[in-house]
């Protein structure tokens, strides 16, 4: 059966693209206020369902709702599209927003938006999927768009939310970043030719919807909750935190989470246990005085440290259930439950230390985990070659002087 599509924002734009694409393989309605624009739709694709609508008028949007249940039933695929953007206005500039550019962002990205995903989440079919059109501005931020990425930003929290809501009924809530295309909203802030000249270097709305259309139809729960970019986009549009080169990282994303300056750094103290012996006893570790060295050094940088020393954690775990290493070691469930719960704990720390005399397969783990966790790595190491090391580390000290000497420089 085809699909079943709705298009908010389609008398122009990427909108209208996207519309005139799906009309090829779907059955498709859309909206804008432009009654001109929509005449013309009319008469190019007359089997599509067109309305005038205002999306800042509630009652306009309920009745289209009302309507499109009865021409559709169900909506399959919905693109919010329609949007607005605000000239050009540095946030911390003290001229007043005389032409009310905060208040019509607000009302036609997120008020407007806000009222749509209302009226139109109960029509989604399962396995449907909701697209709603934000900005490389909803994940970054730049001088002078404060207003246009405060509206996008609480496009992509609305997306994400209404993803969670949805889950259940098996409808995917996905944002789209459409990358630059030259559309009237790309020309709208261009003051000189020169400007003007780059727009229309960028994609066309056409060549945007020709790539986009066919993703969008292909959506589905394994979606869900993404950021996603349009097919086509240069490669750094699919990340965030990808600075820009005049900019610092933080302004391309949230950057990683780290607890406040007042709070106490957490520092987890990893390092070869074992090594490559075959048998494990209490008496039988690689030396392990490496541990209080570390934690010395660490306390000299940083004299609030919380030092997060899995050995101890292990062996209180043991004392616990009175027992001690070599009684936890008998039982392989005893000695999952602790590396889980050392593992654990990584992502609980804001810097690791990891001595590594020789490779040391926990070690590799728990220096895994935070990197992902996005913890400042450290590494004491003569291995400078080992790929697991370049991979993860910040920085790697040849040995324990090197480290006692230099570590307040890295962190
Ligand atoms: N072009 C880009 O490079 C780019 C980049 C990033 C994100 N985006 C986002 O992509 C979306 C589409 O952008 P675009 O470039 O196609 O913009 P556009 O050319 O300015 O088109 C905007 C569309 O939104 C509709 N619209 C605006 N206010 C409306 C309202 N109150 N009620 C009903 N419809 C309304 C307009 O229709 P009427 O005027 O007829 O009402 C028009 O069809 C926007 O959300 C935009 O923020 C675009």
């Amino acid at each position: 059966m085809a699909k079943r599509v709705l298009v908010t924002g389609c008398t122009r734009g990427l909108g209208r693209e996207l519309l005139e694409v799906f009309a090829e393989t779907a059955r498709v309605a859309g909206c804008g206020r432009g009654e001109l624009e929509l005449q013309a739709m009319r008469s190019r694709l007359p089997e599509a369902r067109l309305w005038r609508v205002d999306l800042c008028e509630a009652a306009e949007v309920e009745q289209m709702a009302l309507e499109l249940q009865e021409h559709f039933g169900q909506l399959d695929l919905l693109v919010a599209a329609a949007g607005f953007m605000p000239p050009n206005a540095p946030l911390g500039d003290s001229a007043p927003d005389a032409a009310g550019a905060w208040r019509r962002a607000v009302e036609v990205n997120v008020l407007a938006l806000a009222q749509l995903l209302r009226s139109f989440a109960p029509l989604m079919a399962p396995k449907g999927a909701i697209v709603v059109l934000s900005s490389r501005y909803g994940r970054a931020v730049a001088p002078g768009m404060g207003c246009y990425s405060a509206t996008k930003w609480a496009t992509e929290a609305m997306a994400k939310t209404l993803a969670l809501e949805l889950l259940a009924r098996e409808v995917a809530v996905v944002s789209l970043d459409p990358g630059v295309v030259n559309t009237e909203m790309l020309r709208q802030n261009c003051q000189t030719e020169e400007e003007l000249k780059w727009c229309a270097q960028q994609r066309s709305p056409e060549e945007f919807a020709q790539e986009c259309g066919p993703f969008l139809l292909s959506l589905g729960l394994e979606d869900t909750g993404r950021n996603l970019t349009a097919p086509g986009s240069p490669e750094s549009y699919f990340q965030t935190g990808v600075p820009y080169k005049d900019r610092p990282a933080w302004a391309s994303g949230f950057g990683a989470f780290r607890a406040s300056r007042r709070q106490a750094r957490r520092y987890f103290i990893s390092g070869v246990m074992l090594g490559s012996q075959k048998t494990l006893t209490e008496a039988g570790l690689a030396p392990q005085n490496y541990r209080q060295q570390i934690s010395d050094v660490i306390r000299k940088a940083d004299p609030e440290a919380v030092i997060v020393d899995p050995l101890e954690v292990v062996q209180q775990k043991a004392a616990r259930e009175n027992s001690n290493m070599d009684g936890l070691n008998s039982s392989t469930g005893a000695v999952r439950e602790a590396f889980l719960e050392v593992v654990g704990l990584v992502q609980t720390c804001d810097v690791i230390v990891s001595h590594l005399p020789e490779a040391s397969m926990g070690s590799a783990v728990e220096l895994w985990e935070a990197r992902k966790h996005q913890l400042t790595v450290l590494t004491i190491s003569p291995m400078k070659d080992n790929w697991t090391i370049r991979s993860v580390t910040d920085h790697n000290f040849a040995d324990l002087a090197d480290f006692e000497a230099n570590l307040s420089a890295h962190l």
